[in-house]
């Protein structure tokens, strides 16, 4: 069965990014707790993106990833450091666009109807937080656009939270 989805390309892209910062601003005006501020742009991106399947965010604590507010299929809780897409992207520090999941060695299977997937590490003040993790049934959904999109609503969540709230090492 194939699964048609509008998929916004090069500057449509860019300006659902743009979109999306506007309305995350919003939502962050006047709240600095991370476990709000994180649900409600878990929820804002599942609903605003297409073609996902899984949005949300895992925080380091006590030395693991713990899954923290999401829109999707029940996921993994805990992923250590340097495993699957999130713990290699986390230790790594840099973005990870994954256009095939199959063909990505120690991908971690939550739901399987993934078929790609980005993860975007949050990182503030040189600490590292957590990730923020999309997931998709369509095959090479992420791109660079997606990615220096997300990054940037990243940095509005880093900056818009006190991440001392949430239990996260190191804060
Ligand atoms: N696929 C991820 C695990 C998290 S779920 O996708 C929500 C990974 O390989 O790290």
């Amino acid at each position: 069965m194939s699964i048609t989805v509008e998929r916004p390309e090069g500057a449509a892209k860019t300006a659902v990014y743009a979109g999306l910062g506007s309305q995350l601003r919003g939502l962050l005006e006047g709240e600095r707790d991370p476990l709000a501020n994180t649900a409600n742009a878990a929820a804002l991106l599942f609903a605003v993106l297409p073609g996902l399947n899984w949005a949300g965010f895992y925080f380091l604590r006590g030395g693991q990833l713990v899954v923290g507010p999401f829109q999707g299929r029940p996921a993994c809780v805990r992923i250590d450091l340097g495993r699957g897409v999130c713990g290699k992207a986390a230790t790594a520090r840099h973005t990870l666009v994954v256009a095939d999941v199959h063909a990505f060695d120690d991908h971690i299977a939550c739901d399987a109807a993934s078929n790609s997937e980005i993860v975007v590490p949050l990182v503030v003040g040189g600490h590292l937080v957590g990730v923020l993790d999309l997931d998709s049934p369509l095959r090479g959904r992420f791109d660079e656009a997606d990615a220096a999109g997300l990054e940037a609503l990243a940095q509005l969540l880093a900056e818009g939270c006190d991440w001392h709230l949430a239990g996260i090492d190191g804060f």
